[in-house]
């Protein structure tokens, strides 16, 4: 897909331009959001081509019950998906997901440079049934992360405050920053302030990216919603490719990361360290 031009100079302008897959994946634009399906537009995507693919896919990310997942419909339609009938029919439950995900994760697998990480957001019930599955893919299980709220949500009992990002690296990790732990304290974004009803605050995305991609570099989010991931990529100064199946979220995000400015010292770092100098 992909014919890897050398961008003459990675500049702020660059990074925090709006290109295609093709031009970002160059580092002659910095980002791109496809209205697409996960798995289609994973497909599309070169080898070796991203530092880090850290996303939130449906239903993983917390407050959806058994129930809930059997009401939703309709919201797979790669056609791999569809061929197997029982998946759409029977409606997304656990094993669908653990299926959809084990598929993202062998692309994931793909496209990451060795070093590369695979983060991916969810709730505490599906640690045992997803970890496994997306090891399988051939990337190694590196930790989790534990994003706490701050503040537990309603409830009974212990009342929930946290939720998980499962880490998964090609071969043997390189990370670009030492200073995080894996408990990140940041209070859930306030009503008015999301854009997605399961929006993530960019921040919490943005203290795993500074770990798993150096500056300039390219993150993926199959799954991009109103753009957290996006939008923190963009303040790094890292490159961002993403897909979403619903045409009005992705509208959504595209506003979000084109209204993010990009911090000017990540992109000047990115081009120091001679990212974009002839891979
Ligand atoms: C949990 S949300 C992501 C929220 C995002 N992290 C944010 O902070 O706004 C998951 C998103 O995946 C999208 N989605 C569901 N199935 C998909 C598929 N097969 N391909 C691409 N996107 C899909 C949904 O429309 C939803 O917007």
């Amino acid at each position: 897909m992909v014919a890897r031009s050398k961008p003459s100079l990675l500049d702020g302008a660059a990074i925090g331009k709006e290109g295609s897959p093709d031009e970002v994946i160059a580092g002659s634009a910095g980002w791109h959001v496809a209205t697409a399906d996960a798995l289609d537009f994973a497909e599309a995507l070169p080898d070796a081509c991203a530092h880090a693919v850290w996303t939130d896919p449906p239903y993983c990310s917390g407050g959806y019950t058994e129930s809930a997942k059997r009401q939703a419909r309709g919201m797979i339609t790669h056609k791999s998906v569809k061929s197997m009938g029982w998946f759409i029919n029977d409606n997304m439950g656990s094993a669908g997901i653990v299926w959809l995900l084990r598929c993202v994760a062998v692309q994931a697998f793909r496209i990451l440079v060795d070093g590369g990480s695979l983060g991916v957001f969810c709730d505490w019930r599906m640690v045992p049934l997803l970890a496994p599955a997306l090891e399988s893919s051939g990337l190694r299980w590196q930790g989790m992360v534990i994003w706490d709220k701050r503040a537990p949500a309603l409830g009974t009992g212990f009342r929930r405050q946290h939720e998980v990002v499962l880490h998964f690296v090609k071969g043997t990790g390189v990370f670009h920053d030492a200073s995080t732990g894996d408990v990140l304290n940041v209070s859930r974004l306030h009503h008015e302030a999301r854009n997605h009803q399961t929006a993530k605050p960019p921040e919490v995305i943005e203290r795993c990216l500074a770990v798993v991609a150096p500056p300039g570099g390219l993150v993926v989010d199959f799954f991009t919603g109103g753009g957290s991931t996006g939008v923190a990529a963009r303040r790094l100064g890292m490159r961002f490719l993403g897909s979403e199946i619903d045409s009005r979220i992705a509208a959504r995000a595209r506003e979000a990361i084109r209204a993010q400015s990009t911090d000017a010292r990540r992109v000047g770092k990115a081009h120091q360290l001679g990212l974009f100098d002839g891979e």
